[in-house]
């Protein structure tokens, strides 16, 4: 059995509402293992122990990853992610999602191999959006390179 692990920040909620809805896709596919954490319950040298990584991240700052606790993971994790299917997703409210293209280049140059383009939603996801996040999960769960 294959194992995912999806690590996520989420300061009001609506990244972690995403979370869950992927949580659900992947739980579809019962080849499929997923281990789903906050960040900071989980050591950055962990994400070497899983065969896909889901990471998730609300737009912050200036079109930023959030600084105090998911830039400084992501950081730490990234040597891990070389060569192993990488998907994105946050949800953003200010912006256009300019934050998930730059996201998307970082772990493309970090030697990852990134799964479609990272979803993202404003502000909380709701309807159409679930079955959109399920679907992204599931497709993650079955995606082999
Ligand atoms: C300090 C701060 C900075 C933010 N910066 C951006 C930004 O640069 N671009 C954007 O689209 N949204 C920005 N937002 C909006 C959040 O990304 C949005 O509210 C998102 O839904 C938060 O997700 P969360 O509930 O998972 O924390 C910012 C919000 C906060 C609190």
């Amino acid at each position: 059995m294959q194992k995912i692990l999806m690590v996520y920040y989420s300061g009001g909620g609506n990244t972690k509402a995403m979370a869950r809805a992927i949580k659900d896709g992947i739980a579809k596919n019962k080849n499929m293992d997923v281990e789903c954490v906050q960040v900071g319950m989980i050591h950055p040298d962990r994400v070497a122990d899983y065969d896909k990584i889901l990471l998730g991240c609300p737009a912050s700052g200036m079109e930023e990853l959030e600084q105090a606790h998911f830039e400084p993971f992501y950081e730490a994790c990234k040597k891990h992610l070389r060569d192993k299917p990488v998907a994105l997703f946050g949800s953003y409210g200010l912006g256009v999602g300019h934050w998930m293209k730059k996201w998307e280049r970082r772990c493309i140059l970090d030697g990852a191999i990134l799964f479609d383009e990272g979803f993202i939603c404003l502000g909380t996801p709701e309807g159409e959006m679930i079955d959109g996040l399920m679907d992204f999960g599931r497709r993650f769960s079955e995606f082999n390179v």
